[in-house]
């Protein structure tokens, strides 16, 4: 049975505003919201859901894994929802639609020099949650021999203007797209983004990259431009980008999102907007 009832699993339902504006059919519905609660916050999902630019077949997966454990599902989505709520940069829509103003700068960055991590140059700068779960999770990755090289962190505006300008003089405006934020459209700007290791596709190839992709989602990091997914991200893949999210959001990410950090950021950013 399909469980989001209230607005019926397809598009085009026929309970819309045109039936709900009925006092008949409203009273009926308030009494199906009283007798179960949670298909209307299914109804509520489902609009968000709608919202995000998630293509049809990825929509269909990710409403079959509610479906099938939708009690883990609100879960998840109340501790995500409470820390959006406390901190809303921290998972905040960040892309090619929808940019930070110019001179919006994290609070609560922290120099990571001389923390003894692992990094290319002096002067990186990560927000305080970001870099506690990095030293969390690079102590871990020591012990199993891996160095988390971090190559880039915070970029201010200004710098993402250095950054995008270069790209563009070196590769062209439609290539440097490709590869590259505009200024207030990076998740550096957010303070929660690192760059790993060299910044080439030989990253890849590193035990580092393999350390990340199976267990950066314990730490609260996902991948943010995976591979084959540049016509949903607008980005190519960059295998050493990623961005802290916090741990409950890596397992909703994971558990419902189909792994695609794109797809639980339109959702929150459509229920929170
Ligand atoms: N390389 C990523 C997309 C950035 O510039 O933020
Ligand atoms: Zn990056």
């Amino acid at each position: 049975m399909c469980v989001f009832a209230l607005a019926s699993c397809g598009r085009g339902n026929s309970q819309g505003s045109a039936q709900a504006a009925s006092p008949q059919k409203l009273s009926q519905q308030q009494k199906q919201t009283q007798e179960n609660p949670q298909k209307s916050a299914l109804a509520a999902v489902e609009e968000s859901l709608e919202k995000a630019e998630i293509p049809s077949s990825d929509l269909t997966a990710i409403k079959q894994r509610i479906e099938a454990s939708p009690d883990r599902f609100f879960d998840l989505l109340a501790k995500v929802e409470a820390v959006a709520k406390q901190d809303p940069y921290l998972l905040k829509r960040v892309d090619k639609k929808k940019s930070l103003p110019q001179d919006y700068e994290p609070g609560d960055l922290v120099l990571l020099d001389k923390t003894g991590l692992s990094v290319s140059r002096p002067g990186h700068r990560l927000r305080k949650p970001a870099y506690e779960a990095l030293v969390s999770m690079s102590e871990a990755a020591r012990k199993e021999g891996v160095s988390l090289l971090v190559s880039s962190a915070y970029r201010s505006y200004a710098y993402q203007v250095e950054v995008f300008a270069r790209n563009v003089k070196e590769m062209g405006q439609k290539e440097a797209e490709r590869v590259s934020a505009h200024p207030g459209a990076s998740q550096h700007q957010l303070g929660t983004a690192i760059d790993f290791g060299s910044i080439t596709d030989a990253f890849a190839q590193t035990k580092a990259s393999a350390w990340l992709v199976k267990n950066a989602a314990n730490y609260g990091f996902s991948l943010s431009y995976p591979k084959g997914m540049e016509p949903i991200t607008g980005y190519v893949w960059e295998s050493w980008h990623y961005r802290y999210i916090g741990t409950d959001a890596t397992a909703l990410q994971t558990e419902y999102f189909l792994g695609v950090q794109c797809y639980l950021i339109q959702f929150l950013d459509a229920r929170l907007s």
